[in-house]
């Protein structure tokens, strides 16, 4: 079975064929030829989720779901959540958003987080389904490894001793918040 995973991310796209790709042909927007950016103007994830699936669902007529994540920082209460690609200012510059969240955690002693990621699914017949993953852990005072993305170098999961951007993208897809909303997603289709 062919589904659309409406995103262009290189690094999620390959996270989440690590999971499906066994068993479902996971088409990427480029491989279905759209460029579109779906803007996220929700402030949920379960809204932003929706709104790039469904413009998907509704453009190709077929089975498609996406994601929205973000980081979750308890003292900072929750940001930068949905604004996590731009808390430093610019879209995706992850540099300064990594810094802002340095500064915003100077002197803090808890530095409790948790990534999240809604993945909101459209099936053949448009019906919307959610599912959910969170991976807890704290951030770190200085960035450590250099693989993954966002704030891969400042998260240390929750009973490793690795940050998510040490670890091998392997060692990181089989615990990562977005895997485990994907592995919902695959009993889900798969029961
Ligand atoms: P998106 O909306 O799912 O693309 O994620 C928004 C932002 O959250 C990204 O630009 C990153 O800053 C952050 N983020 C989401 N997932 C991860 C992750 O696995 N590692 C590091 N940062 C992430």
């Amino acid at each position: 079975m062919e589904i659309i995973f409406a995103t262009n991310n290189a690094h999620k796209l390959e996270e989440v064929r690590s999971v499906l790709g066994a068993k479902f042909k996971v088409l990427s927007l480029s491989d279905i030829g759209c460029n579109v950016e779906v803007e996220e103007t929700s402030d949920t994830f379960e809204g932003n989720a929706l709104l790039k699936a469904q413009y998907v669902y509704e453009q190709y007529n077929m089975p498609c779901f996406s994601d929205d994540s973000g980081l979750e920082v308890d003292v900072l209460f929750n940001a930068p959540g949905v604004y996590s690609a731009r808390y430093g200012g610019e879209h995706g510059n992850h540099e300064k958003n990594m810094d802002k969240l340095l500064n915003s955690l100077m002197g803090q002693s808890n530095r409790k987080a948790r990534f999240r990621t809604v993945l909101c699914y459209l099936n053949e017949v448009g019906e919307v389904h959610y599912f959910n993953g969170v991976v807890n852990g704290i951030i770190l005072s200085k960035k450590q490894g250099a693989a993954g993305f966002g704030y891969d170098p400042l998260f240390l999961p929750h009973g490793h001793n690795l940050t998510f951007a040490q670890m091998t993208p392997e060692a990181k897809n089989k615990i990562s918040h977005r895997a485990l909303a994907v592995n919902e997603l695959l009993n889900f289709l798969q029961p």
